[in-house]
């Protein structure tokens, strides 16, 4: 992330509107969340021409128009779906609806893996939403493994601003030679540059899309504390609008030709699309997204990585909130929810959420 814009924009604000401080970043924050992101423009593909079933065929429910599927968990067998190639780079997106109601122990995945060709030194993005109980919110988070450092999670866990049950929103992955950055519809909500000392944790062999649905009662809610409860099933989790943007390419063979990727032409195509690029107004939107709903974030927790890794932007203030658990000190962001939340305490809450 760079610091310095970051540091120019935490500077110009509060000292022209000294005053209105509060309504200042009120409007902000309506501002940048709900009205200044026009919608990507995003060439769709109808999901037989994209993927394939991956796991219980039977439960993988293509629409009828052709442009989207549901992903159904019964007691039998959860499902989900594949690319049907493999990409070198590439921007990975869908609208996706959550399941409502009580879907505790279960969890619902969109991510990038070449975990079945590269069993030992696999690449992974994602994003893992972890149910929880009737009434309370989804949690989610984003990780990233590089040449198999699984023994080195990059987990950042969130709230989200909005109902995920409710209406459909675009989740994307965009993975450039460059960097990677986790979309919430317009919004950049994570960015992970690439750099040196990273090595080879960066991804950087072919990986395919994936989505799942499954039944991870031992971890998702709560450190598995609360179960799939198959009287609520099937819990159906509803994918449409699907985009796959980058180089297809064969994971083992050398694809160069006359020592030039075949690659680049695609890949100069794809960092130059606009979600491509974190301008500064969308880089203001993640840093207050980071600051109102993550909860969780590896680079702070300093029991787990007493130096972070190198990515790790350390930003002071945001430092500040957090414990050495890399866990948030109070239980929400925000004072006033959180003074809410202590009223109403339940089992289920941000402390208990964190479990990695
Ligand atoms: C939602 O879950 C509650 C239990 O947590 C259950 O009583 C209720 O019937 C469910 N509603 C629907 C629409 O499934
Ligand atoms: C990836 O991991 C394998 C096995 O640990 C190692 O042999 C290889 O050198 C690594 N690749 C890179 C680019 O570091």
């Amino acid at each position: 992330m760079d610091h310095n814009t970051l540091r120019r924009f935490g500077e110009i604000i509060p000292k022209t509107h000294r005053n209105h401080n509060f309504l200042f970043s009120l409007f902000l924050f309506v501002f940048f969340f709900f009205s200044s992101h026009a919608a990507f423009d995003l060439a769709t593909i109808p999901f037989n021409d994209g993927y394939s079933p991956l796991f219980g065929d039977s439960n993988v429910v293509r629409s009828d128009d052709g442009n989207g599927v549901n992903l159904l968990l019964d007691r039998f067998t959860g499902s989900g779906f594949i690319s049907s190639s493999m990409y070198k780079y590439g921007f990975f997106s869908a609208n996706i609806k959550l399941p409502s109601n009580y879907t505790a122990g279960i969890c619902v995945a969109f991510y990038t893996s070449n975990g079945d060709v590269f069993e030992k030194t696999h690449d992974e993005l994602d994003f893992e939403f972890l149910g929880n109980l009737a009434g309370k919110p989804w949690r989610f988070q984003t990780n990233l493994y590089g040449n198999g450092s699984t023994h080195r999670g990059r987990e950042e866990r969130y709230r989200l601003w909005f109902d995920p049950t409710k209406e459909y929103h675009r989740y994307s992955i965009l993975w450039t030679a460059k960097n990677v950055v986790f979309y919430i519809d317009e919004v950049p909500i994570r960015e992970v540059l690439r750099s040196a000392e990273m090595g080879a944790d960066y991804p950087s062999k072919p990986m395919s899309l994936y989505a799942t649905i499954w039944d991870a009662s031992n971890w998702a809610t709560s450190g598995g504390k609360y179960k799939v409860n198959y009287k609520y099933a099937p819990f159906v989790a509803e994918f449409k609008d699907l985009v796959l943007k980058g180089c297809s390419v064969d994971p083992i063979e050398e694809s160069t030709v006359a020592g030039r990727s075949i690659c680049s032409d695609q890949h100069a195509d794809l960092e130059a699309q606009d979600y491509a690029a974190v301008t500064p107004r969308r880089r203001l939107a993640m840093r207050r997204f980071r600051q109102r709903y993550m909860y969780y974030s590896y680079c702070y927790d300093t029991l787990r990585y007493p130096n972070p890794l190198p990515e790790c932007d350390i930003i002071p203030s945001e430092k500040q909130r957090f414990k050495e658990t890399g866990r948030l000190k109070f239980g929400g962001s925000h004072r006033r929810q959180s003074r809410r939340k202590a009223r109403t305490t339940t089992p289920v809450d941000d402390a208990d959420q964190g479990d990695m």
